[in-house]
Parts: structure tokens; sequence; C-alpha cells
């Protein structure tokens, strides 16, 4: 028996964030949130797999106050300390289902040796709470530390308009990938629930949100729509970083599209860009 078709693009998705070079060691996380005939189908799904299920969940009661909108949602969520480049040789040690409750989440399946949910727990509740208001299609929260955008800014002092106008500006199609833009974070210590609330906050208006020094997180309706916010961002960075170094000059002053050339981009392909 196999797993079912979202555990599997989970997996899939933590190894190609690897070879991407995003999620040394133990870098990264990513959660899922179960659509309802998923819920009703988890012990037909894993019924026959390695993946344990639990009568009597292991319940941690005083993690946080959990927005309504999300109590009661499943999130299939990577464990902390989980290493992408091994986690598809053993997703039932690296992942596991937890059931949000209102003030923090019980585990119904998965984490088979006892590995508990990332540490960045506080920012995946909170940004599927800020997504889903704005969204009720969404479903999937991603963090890395994609390379080039790391680097970006640590070159670079960032701010949420200047990172997303520098990024369109070398990347024709990427304000139609990411039009509400990008929000910068300043540097804040992983892993805190002040990390997670800023981070909530910040997603009412972008799907896409740089941890300034640190990685990058988006979050959308399917991994492949989250992974390709990312992928897109990262390759943008990267030519930024490039041009920046061949010519020896500061971004602005390369031949990089202009604020016009972003507005005709958008009127031929109708979307508005955020600081246009
Ligand atoms: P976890 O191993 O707890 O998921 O932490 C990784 C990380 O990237 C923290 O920001
Ligand atoms: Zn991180």
């Amino acid at each position: 028996m196999t797993y079912p078709k979202y555990l599997l693009e989970l997996v899939q998705t933590t190894y190609d964030m690897w070879q991407k070079g995003w999620d040394e060691y133990n870098g990264g996380n990513i959660s899922y949130r179960l659509k309802k005939d998923e819920i009703e189908k988890l012990s037909e799904d894993f019924s026959g797999t390695s993946y344990k299920l639990y009568d009597k969940p292991y319940e941690v009661k005083d993690l946080m106050a959990v927005p309504k909108i999300v109590q009661g949602e499943y999130l299939l969520i990577t464990a902390s300390g989980s290493h992408f480049r091994y986690l598809k040789e053993q997703p039932e040690i690296d992942t596991g289902i937890v059931k949000l409750t209102e003030n923090g989440y019980q585990i119904i399946a998965g984490y088979n040796t006892g590995k508990r949910p990332t540490s960045e727990i506080f920012m995946h509740i909170l940004s599927h709470a800020a997504r889903l208001s704005q969204n009720e299609n969404h479903r999937v929260v991603i963090h890395n530390h994609a390379t080039n955008i790391v680097l970006f800014s640590l070159l670079n002092e960032v701010t949420s308009e200047s990172l997303t106008k520098d990024l369109w500006s070398v990347l024709t199609e990427s304000i139609v990938v990411f039009p509400d833009g990008i929000s910068v974070l300043p540097w804040e210590v992983p892993g805190t629930r002040e990390i997670g609330e800023a981070t909530g906050e910040l997603l009412k208006e972008c799907r896409l949100v740089v941890w300034a020094k640190h990685g990058v997180l988006s979050t959308g309706v399917d991994f492949e729509d989250c992974f390709g916010l990312i992928e897109t961002a990262n390759k943008a960075a990267g030519l930024a970083l490039d041009l920046q170094r061949i010519s020896g000059k500061p971004l602005k002053e390369n031949n990089v599209l202009s604020d016009d050339d972003l507005r005709a981009v958008c009127s031929a392909l109708k979307v508005q860009g955020r600081y246009l």
C-alpha cells in the first residue's frame, strides 16, 4: 500500500528543495492542510503503511491561542530536526499529522519514533490562519533557506518595496508570479511566537515573506504553487546578484526594467502590481 498523494507530494518537495541547496542539514519545514475527504479517509489511507495512527493522541495543550479559523484543521507537518536529504527514506519518522485545538495540537499520526513538529510551528499555524482568511483554497506553507534570497538580504538593506521591485526588475515575468509582492521581516530569532505573529500579519497582504538574513516562506493552494513562488523569487535574486557582481554597479544603475516596463507587463497580462 502506498501513501496518499499529499504525503508523496510533500516528501518530493522536501527532496527537491534539498537538491536545490535550500535546506542544508535540518533547514526548512513544510506543512499541508488536509482536505475534508482526506481527513475522513485517514485510517483507510494509512492502514498497511509504516505510518502509526494513534487511538489516544499525544496532546500539547499550552502552545498558544490557536486562531478560530484553523481550530479543528489537520496539518501534515515536518518534524523539527528532520533532514530533507533523507526524509524520503523515512517519512513516518520525519513527518506527522496534527489536529489543531484551541490552544495547541493533538498528534493523530506519524512521528513514529517520537519526534515533534517543526520549531516554526507558530509560524505555520499563524500563516495558515492568515492565508485561509484570504483564500478558502489555501493549503501549503513552505519555509526554506533559498540561497540567493538569503545572500541578497545579506548584501543589501532590503524593505518590502525595495526587494519586490528589485526582483521584478530583473525577471520580466516575476511580476505575474507574485504581483502582490514580497514582504520583508527584519531579522528575528527563529522558532519564536513573535516571528510567527509578525509573519502572519504580513501574509494578510501577500503570499511570500522574506526573513532577512535567514530565509523565505511561501504559501499556496498546492505544493507546486508554493514551490514555484520561491523558485521564481530565488531565480530573480540570483540574476540581481550576478548583475551587481558582473557590472560592479548598484542594481538600479544597470539596464533593468523600469516601472513603466513593469506597468506594461501588468496591463498586457491583466495583473495589478503592488507598488506600482
Ligand atoms: P526545524 O528543524 O525545527 O524545522 O527548524 C528548521 C528551520 O529552518 C528553522 O527556521
Ligand atoms: Zn529556517
